[in-house]
C-alpha cells in the first residue's frame, strides 16, 4: 500500500485539496484511504469538523505519548479514515526535539499501524521544512509535490528537489516523486510556459495531468465536501480522477 507524502514549503498551492480529492477519487474506486494531518493549521481536520478537543486524540499523541496510530483513527463515512492534526503539532520539535526518535515517528507509527488497516495513507503537510514535513517524507513510500501556476512556485519546486536529492544518503534511496501543477489556467499563457519551464527542470517526474482552477474544487471544502460528491461531473472531479490513474500507472499508488 502506498505511503504518499503531499508537501510544497509553499504555502497555498492545493496540498489539502490534493489529498482530499485524491483519497475521494481512491474511496471511488473501493480502496482503503486514511488521511493523515501531519498540518498544525489542521484544515483537512477542519474540512472534516474533527478538529479534537484534546491534543491527545490527535497526531500530537504520537510524539507525545508514543499513542499507537490505531488509537486515533477516526472515521471519515463513504471516504475512510482520518488521523487528525491539533494546533500543538507545532510544538513537536521544541518539545520532543529533531533527532532521529522525532523525525522517524511517523514512519514506525505507519508500519506499525500496517499490521491492524491495509490502505493507502496521504499525508497532508504543512508549508515549511521542519521536522513535521521531513517526518513525513521519511514515512512516504512517495512525495507529490503539488505546484501552483505562478512563477514564485517555480522556484519553490527547484529548491524542494535539490532537498529530497539532498535526503538521498539519509534515505538512501532516491526518493520517488511527482510534481503536480495545481489552479492551471487554459486561458493564460503563463501556465503553459510554466509546465513547459517545470518539464525542463524535473523532466518526467513532471505529472502529465494538471488540475485546473476549478469552482466546485474551491467550493466543495467549505461544505466538508470532496469534489467528487459536490460534482462528480465538475472539470475538478475529472482532473484528480485523472490523477489517481496516472499515479497508478507509474506504481506510486
Ligand atoms: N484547483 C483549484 N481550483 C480552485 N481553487 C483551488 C484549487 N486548488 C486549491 N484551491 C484553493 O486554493 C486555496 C489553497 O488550497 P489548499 O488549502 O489546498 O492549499 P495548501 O497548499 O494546502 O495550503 P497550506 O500551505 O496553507 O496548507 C484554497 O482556498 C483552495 O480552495
Ligand atoms: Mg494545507
Amino acid at each position: 500500500m502506498a505511503r504518499l507524502a503531499i508537501f510544497n514549503c509553499k504555502g497555498g498551492v492545493g496540498k489539502t485539496t490534493t489529498a482530499l480529492n485524491l483519497a475521494a477519487a481512491l474511496a471511488r474506486a473501493g480502496e482503503s484511504v486514511c488521511l493523515a494531518d501531519m498540518d498544525p493549521q489542521a484544515h483537512l481536520t477542519r474540512i472534516f469538523d474533527k478538529l479534537p478537543d484534546s491534543p491527545d486524540a490527535s497526531l500530537f499523541a504520537l510524539y507525545a505519548h508514543a499513542t499507537p496510530l490505531r488509537a486515533l483513527l477516526q472515521e471519515l463515512p463513504g471516504l475512510g479514515q482520518l488521523l487528525p492534526a491539533h494546533g500543538q503539532l507545532m510544538k513537536v520539535d521544541s518539545l520532543f526535539g529533531k533527532g532521529p526518535s522525532t523525525l522517524n515517528r511517523l514512519r514506525i507509527g505507519l508500519e506499525t499501524l500496517e499490521s491492524d488497516y491495509a490502505g493507502h495513507v496521504l499525508i497532508d503537510c504543512c508549508p515549511y521544512v521542519g521536522v513535521l514535513s521531513l517526518s513525513a517524507v521519511f514515512a512516504a513510500s512517495s512525495v507529490l509535490i503539488p505546484v501552483s501556476s505562478d512563477y514564485l512556485s517555480l522556484q519553490g519546486a527547484k529548491q524542494i528537489d535539490h532537498a529530497l536529492n539532498a535526503l538521498e544518503p539519509v534515505l538512501k534511496r532516491r526518493m520517488p516523486r511527482r510534481y503536480l501543477i495545481t489552479r492551471f489556467d487554459r486561458r493564460r499563457r503563463m501556465g503553459e510556459d510554466i509546465r513547459r519551464r517545470l518539464r525542463e527542470e524535473v523532466g518526467d517526474d513532471l505529472c502529465e495531468t494538471v488540475i485546473s482552477e476549478n469552482v466546485a474544487v474551491a467550493m466543495s471544502p467549505s461544505l466538508g465536501k470532496d469534489v467528487f460528491a459536490y460534482k462528480s461531473d465538475s472539470r475538478g472531479a475529472q482532473d484528480y480522477q485523472a490523477l489517481l490513474d496516472e499515479l497508478r500507472a507509474a506504481n506510486l499508488i
